[in-house]
């Protein structure tokens, strides 16, 4: 593989592009946006300058992994040599469905289409394309350059061969793979997310304050980030989404989304994108400020 498209330049698509083009694979990031692009672009160049500061590349591959990048507005213009598709777009079942329909209608036949969805069944976004052997989830967690992992998801139909050469790709990008079969939330976020609810439901009930909540599982359980400040980080509106997909696919009531989640997210407080959740988030500041509605 060498010619590696990604689709969405957000938080998580300009990470994938940057992990693609640090291993020297040619990356063709896809956005209908232009300034989306441009910042995606910006973004890959700060966090590889973090990196370089560190130490840990130098200012030539920092050259070299932007140089690997081109930006596209098209698909069409990106898709025909593509090895790999990595769609990392919104977490829409729609819109997923209509950019697979285009993805194989665009790509060779060899192409191997991937999604970093979080959430949205492979089995049923491969149902769309005429190659669902070659169609598998590539989870990657935020922030991509940062997180080992990688979860390898195989639909109902993705053969044996699609899944080896993903779990090597992934390898080859310095990340440790796992693979886990096609159930609601997979693996990662079926464990994750009803953790995020029940600190949500333990707030809700006055059982401690936010910052209790999160030192509790910090110091208590060597989490890097409370769970409260991490449904912050990944997004509300994600998190009731992710949980909404488990408490529907499973038909189980302990997945249901705590009320003060779902009140949170009709009010547009989705954490650190809004500026503000369960904490307060001031750019440039990285303290930890807890949000005025959760203040003794
Ligand atoms: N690119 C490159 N490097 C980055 C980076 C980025 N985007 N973000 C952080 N870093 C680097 C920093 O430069 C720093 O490097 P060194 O260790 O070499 O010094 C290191 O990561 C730590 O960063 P900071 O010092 O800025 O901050 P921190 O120590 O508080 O760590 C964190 C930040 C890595 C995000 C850490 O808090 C953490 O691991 N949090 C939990 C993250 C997590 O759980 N992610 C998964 C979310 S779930 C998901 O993604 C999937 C889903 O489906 C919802």
């Amino acid at each position: 593989m060498k010619n590696i498209v990604v689709i969405g330049a957000g938080t998580m698509g300009n990470g994938i592009a940057h992990v693609f083009a640090m291993t020297n694979y040619a990356v063709s990031l896809v956005d209908v946006s232009e300034t989306a692009l441009q910042k995606a672009v910006e973004t890959i160049g700060n966090n590889l300058d973090r990196m370089v500061n560190k130490g840990s590349i130098t200012a030539e591959q920092k050259a070299a992994t932007l140089a690997n990048i081109q930006t596209f507005t098209k698909l069409e213009d990106a898709a025909p040599t593509a090895d790999l598709i990595v769609e990392a777009a919104t977490e829409n079942t729609d819109l997923k469905l209509r950019i697979f329909q285009q993805m194989d209608a665009l790509a060779p036949a060899n192409c191997i289409l991937a999604t970093n969805t979080s959430s949205i069944s492979i089995t049923k976004i491969a149902a769309v394309t005429k190659r669902p052997a070659q169609v598998i989830g590539m989870h990657f967690m935020n922030p991509v350059p940062v997180m080992k992992l990688v979860e390898v998801i195989r639909g109902y139909a993705t053969s044996n061969e699609t899944t080896s050469l993903i779990m090597e790709l992934s390898q080859n990008l310095g990340k440790i793979p796992v693979e886990v079969n096609d159930y609601p939330g997979f693996v990662a976020n079926r464990i994750l997310m009803p953790m995020i609810n029940e600190a949500i439901q333990t707030l809700f009930e006055g059982v401690a304050g936010v910052a209790e909540i999160d030192t509790v599982m910090k110091l208590g359980m060597a989490h890097p980030m409370g769970p409260l400040q991490l449904a912050d980080f990944i997004g509300l509106d994600v998190c009731l989404s992710i949980l909404r997909v488990l408490h529907d696919g499973f038909g189980n009531p302990k997945y249901a989304p705590c009320p003060l989640l779902v009140n949170m997210v009709m009010a547009g407080k989705l954490g650190v994108k809004s500026g503000e959740g369960f904490y307060q988030y001031t750019k440039g500041s990285k303290d930890l400020v807890v949000a005025p509605s959760f203040k003794k």
